[in-house]
């Protein structure tokens, strides 16, 4: 989905009073307007930061659903594993300053608005590059998902990454994702599905040539089908749901809402630390 620059504000109708019927946007003028919102706080970060914010937000799928479904209700502490430069923190930022404002479609639900957002990101330029952008907005922590501990929350990102985890750390991290939610916590993933044929080998082959311009060595890309990636999460005691993404047409990646039906037998630690 590409999305021009310029927001389209539908015009206000007579007949309609309040202040927020007002200025309500189509979803097509809303997602041209936060991404125009979200991507000037990454104009102090360099021209990658920028222009990487405005192409990703524009075209991945994943940003409108978000907003346009209630994925991440009553999420006051919400933590991003692998969260990269920042893209969700500045994406529901930028919602809940243009649902304020009025801005919003009316078909879709209030944006949710963590009071607390933690990123947890390997690769130190998009820790600088999110830090920066964030400022106060959350706290991004340098470190290894492999071995970090997860603080509790109420909602768990892990959007793109799980596959750079050999499979005995995919486990340890959902383990650990499901013992730091509480009851009514929400854990969103999105995974490759292993079964998605050219699709799937041509979003794999993108990871693997991303992983190697990053300059990481490890190989390890570690992909399930769909219906080994939701044997993962259930085994760990979540219920997993399949969320239509809006637009989504290239990549054979597939996004899962997962909520907690059991607690976990004991207090997981993480692995010992890695080399
Ligand atoms: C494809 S990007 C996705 C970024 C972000 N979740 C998004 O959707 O925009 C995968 C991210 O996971 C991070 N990552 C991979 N392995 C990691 C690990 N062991 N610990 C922390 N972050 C990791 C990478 O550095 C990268 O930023």
């Amino acid at each position: 989905m590409h999305l021009p620059l310029t927001a389209h504000v539908t015009p206000p109708e007579p007949s309609r009073s309040s202040h927020h019927e007002q200025h309500a946007l189509t979803p097509e003028g809303a997602l041209r307007l936060l991404v125009m919102r979200a991507t000037e706080r990454f104009r102090s970060c360099g021209k990658f930061a920028y222009y990487f914010a405005r192409g990703k937000l524009r075209t991945d799928p994943v940003f409108a659903t978000l907003l346009s479904q209630q994925l991440l209700p009553d999420a006051p502490r919400l933590l991003d594993l692998g969260c990269g430069q920042g893209l969700v923190a500045a994406w529901l930022d930028a919602a809940n300053q243009c649902h304020l404002a009025g801005l919003w479609p009316p078909q879709w639900p209030v944006p949710p608005a963590p009071v607390a957002i933690r990123g947890i990101e390997i690769d130190v330029h998009e820790v600088e590059r999110a830090q920066r952008a964030l400022g106060q907005l959350a706290q991004i922590q340098c470190a290894d998902l492999r071995s970090t501990a997860l603080s509790d929350c109420d909602a768990i990102l892990i959007l793109d990454v799980l596959h750079y985890l050999e499979p005995g750390l995919q486990k340890s991290l959902i383990d650990r994702a499901h013992a730091a939610l509480g009851a009514d916590g929400v854990l969103l993933v999105r995974i490759g599905d292993a079964a998605g044929g050219i699709r799937f080998t041509w979003s794999r082959w993108v990871d693997a040539a991303i992983w190697r311009l990053r300059g990481r060595r490890s190989s390890v890309l570690a992909f399930r089908t769909l219906s080994g990636w939701v044997d993962l999460l259930v085994g760990a005691g979540f219920e997993v749901r399949k969320i239509p993404m809006m637009g989504a047409r290239s990549f054979a990646n597939v996004l899962l809402q997962a909520k907690p039906t059991s607690r976990p037998p004991a207090a997981l630690e993480p692995p010992s630390p890695l080399p």
